[in-house]
């Protein structure tokens, strides 16, 4: 689509709140503008994928503006802030974030796969920088993957209406995984996966089992990967320390401060408090 035919050109432009990484996404009638970033072109590919096999919990990618913007749709509804409120610890909502993803992992079986998921010609997914201080080998690699996910589904980036998650947004994350792995994602803040003392107020710090179990079932998780849940959260907690570390060193910005607000410590407190419950948690799967 030419940018001069994009909807609401000369409508006023309303700041959307922000994350932690990225300023400056703003709302303009319909649409939302975002910042180019490195991996704007292989997101935009995925959202046609996404699109064209009728997915409808995504925004449409709509092309990009005069100010060299990404334009997607507006998704009409509320999204939390940070930190998520009370209504966002609803267990129906749980349920429709599992059944959300579920979908959107359907919708991407076989997209990508025929170039073992790499990105588009030209284009690139976001990658984790490793950080110096860590050797390559230091730095654990995750599972081969098995489609391309979305990677960051947080409260903040599920837009809600009547109670229901009926979008994922903020698809600058997304990149080749497995279904487990962004499950665990998942899981790891709408349960959520943190140690009693990190969960925010108004959110269960006794049910998470059980809202564990929500979330599997919604999603449709097999036996095989439910049994190897809470193994795949801890090795994962691992690499999220050295991926935000080497964020922090190489991106800067919002994930440097993220890092110097302790992100690092409060995954090392997850790995341990998930340790700790595997019993409990893998009772609550079984
Ligand atoms: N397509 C959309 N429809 C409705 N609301 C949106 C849409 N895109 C963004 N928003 C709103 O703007 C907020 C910020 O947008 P987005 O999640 O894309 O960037 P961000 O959170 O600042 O980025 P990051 O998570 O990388 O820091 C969202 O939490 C949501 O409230
Ligand atoms: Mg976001």
């Amino acid at each position: 689509m030419a940018y001069e035919e994009l909807p609401g050109e000369s409508e006023p432009e309303d700041e959307l709140p922000h994350g932690d990484v990225t300023e400056g996404v703003v709302r303009v009638g319909a649409t939302v503008r975002r910042p180019v970033r490195a991996q704007s072109g292989a997101v935009a590919d995925y959202l046609q994928h996404l699109e064209a096999v009728g997915f409808r919990g995504a925004p449409r990618f709509l092309g990009r503006d005069r100010a060299g913007r990404d334009v997607l749709d507006f998704v009409p509804g509320a999204v939390a802030g940070d930190p998520p409120p009370a209504w966002a610890a609803d267990d129906e909502l749980l349920r429709s974030v599992g059944r959300l993803l579920r979908d959107l992992h359907d919708a991407s079986e076989g997209y990508a796969a025929d170039r073992g998921f790499a990105a588009p010609t030209g284009t690139q997914w976001f990658r984790w920088p490793s950080p110096s201080e860590a050797g390559p080998a230091a730095v654990p690699v995750g599972p081969p993957p098995e489609l391309v996910g979305h990677n960051d589904v947080t409260p903040q980036n599920v837009v809600v209406r009547e109670g229901r998650a009926v979008a994922l947004i903020d698809f600058d994350l997304a990149g080749p995984t497995t279904r487990l792995e962004d499950l665990v994602n998942t899981a790891t803040h709408w349960v959520p996966l943190r140690a009693p003392a990190d969960v925010w107020p108004g959110w269960s710090r006794t049910r998470q089992p059980e809202r564990l179990r929500v979330l599997a079932d919604a999603y449709g998780l097999g036996a095989a990967e439910r049994a190897s849940l809470v193994d795949v959260a801890v090795a994962r907690a691992d690499r999220m320390w050295w991926a935000m570390r080497g964020a922090a060193e190489h991106l800067g910005g919002g994930w440097a401060r993220m890092w110097d607000h302790g992100v690092g410590d409060l995954i090392r407190r997850r790995q341990r408090w998930l340790l700790d419950h595997r019993d409990d948690l893998r009772a609550a799967l079984a």
